[in-house]
């Protein structure tokens, strides 16, 4: 039935899944889909370490991935002997300040971040970015010059069909089989897929350029980077090769997650969403804020400077969203476009297609919510056939990923507070829409810092190194 899926991995979950016996949880060391009996023919990381640079290592998303790289255990999916050096970067505002990353045996890390530059990838093998789509255009192909291979968290590459969009229990297969790297829907054999990347790298970067005064020399300083990663090339050590993969939208994995063992069962032919995305979506700074307004309300006389949002005696405390978040639900997650829908909801409508590889109609309403982590979903799905309630439990409860949570009369169902600091996708409220027999109701929560994002890149990171 589902030819995408890898093998459930070792996770035990004991706090709320009584009901699901197959997908059990541990927050930590939850990546590793590997037999660590099998020989792996990947990096030799008995005399070199497996490098990795975390690109916006003082983020919500990349001082996450920092800290939960450095517990995993890529060691055991590589080699005996595997030593790992994460290289953590930021932008100069913060260069020389510390993240704190626990201490393993084998890892080497420096925790003072460095500023991002364009050497910063010399002898990386794998860059994690998450600094938004701006640096990721300028600095990911620079890396993939350099020769890594680049997981990026951003939206700057995931609409281009060249580069694989990948939620690993849903499309692990369309980043790698038999060490060839493919892009959409696994089409594009490795070299043709790379040569295509150099191209659309070397489109971006001209367009880029073309902004900028130095543009001819940045163009020869690329044109030697891309001989030095001719060379590098030859060299690269992982079965990967260089490449850009990217991290979908935190809504578009969990969703994905949920909705595609449906799909494989039943052929989902649409699917309406209403989101309740948290704080924390937006960033560190954000989530700092919603923290910040909630200190600042003391009593009932304090709603009346949130009550006017663009309020000219606000003291500073409303600078991430378009209107104050505590106490209220925005309806705009992103700009909006000419035909009242806005950028979040177009991304998932577009990435949800791809991850699926079906051209299912999709139309999403996505609400910022004033909680800090986690995003939920009430997401109803149309499909070819008459289903069985019952039938649908049994796919999510068998379902890699998914904890399914609907034990409704006992207060069971997906809510932020249950999936937060945990890696899987809660699914819940289950039921048949009243008025159409091949529609399905369902409630959906997922942290999207961890599984929406750090965890899913460290995922996919577990894939480029097998
Ligand atoms: N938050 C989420 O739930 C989530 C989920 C999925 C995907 N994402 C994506 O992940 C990325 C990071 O999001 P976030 O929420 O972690 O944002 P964030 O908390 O605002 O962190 C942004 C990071 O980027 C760094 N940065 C900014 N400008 C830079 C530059 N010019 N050079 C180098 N580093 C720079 C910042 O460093 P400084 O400290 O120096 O400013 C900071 O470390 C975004 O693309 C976002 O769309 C986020």
């Amino acid at each position: 039935m589902d030819a995408y899926r890898l093998p459930n991995t070792h996770n035990t979950h004991n706090t709320h899944n009584t009901h699901n016996t197959h997908n059990t949880h541990n927050t930590h060391n939850t990546h590793n889909t590997h037999n660590k009996g099998e020989p792996r023919k990947g990096l030799d990381t008995a005399t070199h370490p497996l490098v990795v640079a975390v690109v916006g290592a003082t983020g919500a998303v990349g001082s996450l991935m920092a800290r939960e790289l450095a517990t995993m255990d890529a060691f055991n999916v590589l080699n005996t002997g595997t030593t790992l050096e994460i290289r953590l970067f930021a932008s100069k505002r913060s260069a020389g300040t510390q993240v704190h990353i626990p201490t393993t045996a084998g890892l080497s890390v420096n925790p003072i971040v460095q500023e991002l530059t364009e050497s910063s990838f010399q002898g990386v093998h794998i860059a994690l970015f998450a600094a938004g789509a701006t640096v990721s255009r300028r600095y990911a192909p620079l890396a993939v010059a350099d020769g890594a291979v680049v997981i990026d968290n951003s939206s700057a590459f995931r609409i281009d069909a060249t580069i694989p969009l990948v939620v690993p229990e849903v499309n692990a297969a369309s980043i790698i089989r038999d060490g060839v790297a493919r892009g959409d829907n696994g089409d594009n054999h490795g070299e043709q897929h790379q040569h295509q990347q150099h191209q659309h790298q070397h489109q971006h970067q001209h367009q880029h350029q073309h902004q900028h005064q130095h543009q001819h020399q940045q163009h020869q300083h690329q044109h030697q980077q891309h001989q030095h990663h001719q060379h590098q090339h030859q060299q690269h050590r992982l079965p990967t090769p260089p490449m850009i993969i990217a991290n979908p939208n935190c809504v578009a994995i969990i969703s994905a997650v949920a909705i595609n063992p449906l799909h494989h069962a039943y052929g989902v032919e649409s699917v309406e969403m209403t989101t309740f995305q948290s704080a924390s979506g937006a960033g560190m700074t954000a989530m700092n804020e919603l923290v910040t307004q909630a200190s600042l309300f003391t009593t009932m006389d304090d709603l009346s400077t949130l009550h006017n949002p663009r309020n000219p005696d606000d003291d500073g405390a409303t600078r991430q969203f378009a209107h104050p978040l505590l106490f209220n639900v925005i309806p705009q997650i992103g700009d909006f476009h000419g035909d009242g829908t806005t950028e979040e909801e177009d991304k998932i409508r577009f990435e949800l297609q791809k991850i699926l590889q079906t051209p299912v109609r999709c139309t999403a309403t996505c609400v910022r919510v004033p909680t800090l982590t986690s995003h939920s979903m009430s997401i109803a799905l149309q499909f070819r056939d008459e289903f069985d309630l019952s039938d649908v439990a049994t796919v999510l409860r068998n379902a890699s990923g998914v904890v399914l949570y609907n034990n409704h009369f006992e207060g069971e169902y997906p809510m932020p507070l249950v999936s937060s600091n945990t890696d899987k996708v809660y699914v819940g409220r289950l039921r048949k829409d009243k008025y159409d027999p091949k529609r399905l109701h369902m409630f959906v929560s997922g942290d999207q810092l961890r599984k929406g994002a750090a965890i899913n890149a460290l995922q996919i990171m577990e894939l480029a190194i097998k």
